[in-house]
């Protein structure tokens, strides 16, 4: 996983010797502000994918490659919101939706999302003197002194105290109704498996707290183990290490780590065939998450529902926030033919959605029945 000192740019994960992407991007002017411009895509962008090594296929295998075939005079959209996407869905009878997900989605659960100025995590860990807030989840700070991310372990450890979202019953309706492909997750809070949404519907891209390893030896360490030494007041991971003969550590990814092979393996089967992308929750600033959003066919719509715009078009090849979003990001300028747009809180997003495609009290069955378990 790669994402900026700031939370902005990007770095590549330990594997890569050359020039880290921050380098080439955190050089200043960030903009992420749409552009009118077409964009004649390429080079750079091309280069820091190989750079990265993704495994996520190049513009001809994954759809992108009909750039020059596709017809961008006429919307996909009859309406560039939530009501033009319930449209959409009914009248090509949707079967292949793939949500991608991030903090956003659990914030009305309690749970903080990680950069939004003031209430997200990154701006509350003052009290662990770290050298920059992202320093929690990197291996290289990690190794060296683990006991912030223990005590913070505490708080984001799943249990009974956080409840899944109205847009957690969201993702597990379009199941239900037998149109979701999958979700993509980048929150390590389970919420969705909670929420009812089998476990092979999910991709967790950034893990979660399931499993654990020592990542001295490599070796599988028993999750309660790792949950008791969370919740000790003595050093708990003291104790692990002892035992393990290295440094335990939940199975979530941290910057630095590549992703799990599940991510890169289901990006390349599923996106294809995706025929409506929502996107929830997520500043869409840490790669190669980010860069799903360019996945899809030039002919799948997609939706945003986010408090902001993000991961927006943007002309500039140096300076934006994020790579792939130059060429394949949200257009919400007048070159827009397929990207809907809802700003505003997940839940709320999901609730107007569900109600224009008349699936109002099947969100509240979902929800009602969830919370009585
Ligand atoms: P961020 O905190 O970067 O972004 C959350 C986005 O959701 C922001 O754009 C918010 O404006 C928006 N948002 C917040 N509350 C919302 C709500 N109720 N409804 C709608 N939008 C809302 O979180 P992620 O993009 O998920 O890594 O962060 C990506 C990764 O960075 C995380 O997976 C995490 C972090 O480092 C790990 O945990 C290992």
């Amino acid at each position: 996983m790669t994402a900026g000192k700031d939370g902005g740019g990007e770095v590549p994960d330990k594997t890569a010797k050359a020039p880290t992407v921050a380098e080439l991007f955190d050089s200043g002017n960030e903009s992420e502000s749409p552009s009118d411009d077409d964009d004649d895509g390429g080079g750079l962008e091309d280069f820091i994918r190989g750079l990265v090594g993704l495994k996520l296929g190049s513009r001809g295998e994954d759809g992108q490659g009909e750039d020059d075939l596709v017809d961008t005079s006429q919307p996909l959209l009859s309406s560039f919101d939530l009501v033009g996407v319930a449209e959409y869905i009914r009248r090509e009878k949707c079967e292949n939706v793939i949500v991608l997900a991030g903090a956003g989605i659990s914030v009305s659960a309690g749970i903080p999302d990680f950069r939004s100025p003031g209430s997200g995590l990154y701006s509350k860990l003052q009290q662990y003197g770290l050298p920059h807030p992202e320093a929690i989840f990197e291996m290289g700070f990690f190794r060296n002194n683990p006991e912030p991310f223990y005590t913070l372990a505490q708080e984001l450890f799943p249990g009974d105290r956080y409840q899944p979202t109205t847009a957690h019953y969201f993702i597990k309706l379009l199941h239900e109704k037998g149109i979701l492909l999958r979700c993509f997750t980048q929150n390590i809070d389970s919420l969705e498996t909670q929420a009812g949404l089998p476990r092979e519907k999910l991709v967790a891209a950034h893990g979660n707290f399931d499993s654990a390893t020592c990542i001295d030896t490599g070796k599988k360490v028993p999750i309660d183990e790792v949950e008791r030494a969370i919740f000790s007041d003595d050093f708990g991971w003291k104790q692990l290490k002892h035992k393990h003969g290295g440094l335990v550590k939940p199975d979530i990814v941290f910057f630095g780590e590549q992703l799990p092979h599940q991510f890169f393996k289901l990006a390349e089967e599923d996106f294809p065939k995706c025929d409506l992308l929502i996107v929830m929750g997520t500043s869409l600033v840490v790669q190669p998450f980010a860069s799903l959003i360019g996945r899809v066919s030039q002919m799948t719509p997609r939706l945003l529902i986010n408090r902001e715009k993000v991961g927006t078009y943007s002309k500039r090849r140096v300076g934006y926030s994020s790579p792939g979003m130059a060429q394949y990001g949200f257009r919400f300028d007048k070159s827009n033919y397929r990207d809907a747009l809802f700003l505003g809180d997940c839940d709320d997003g999901c609730a107007a959605l569900s109600r224009s495609l008349g699936w109002e009290e099947d969100l509240n069955a979902l929800a009602v029945a969830g919370r009585a378990r």
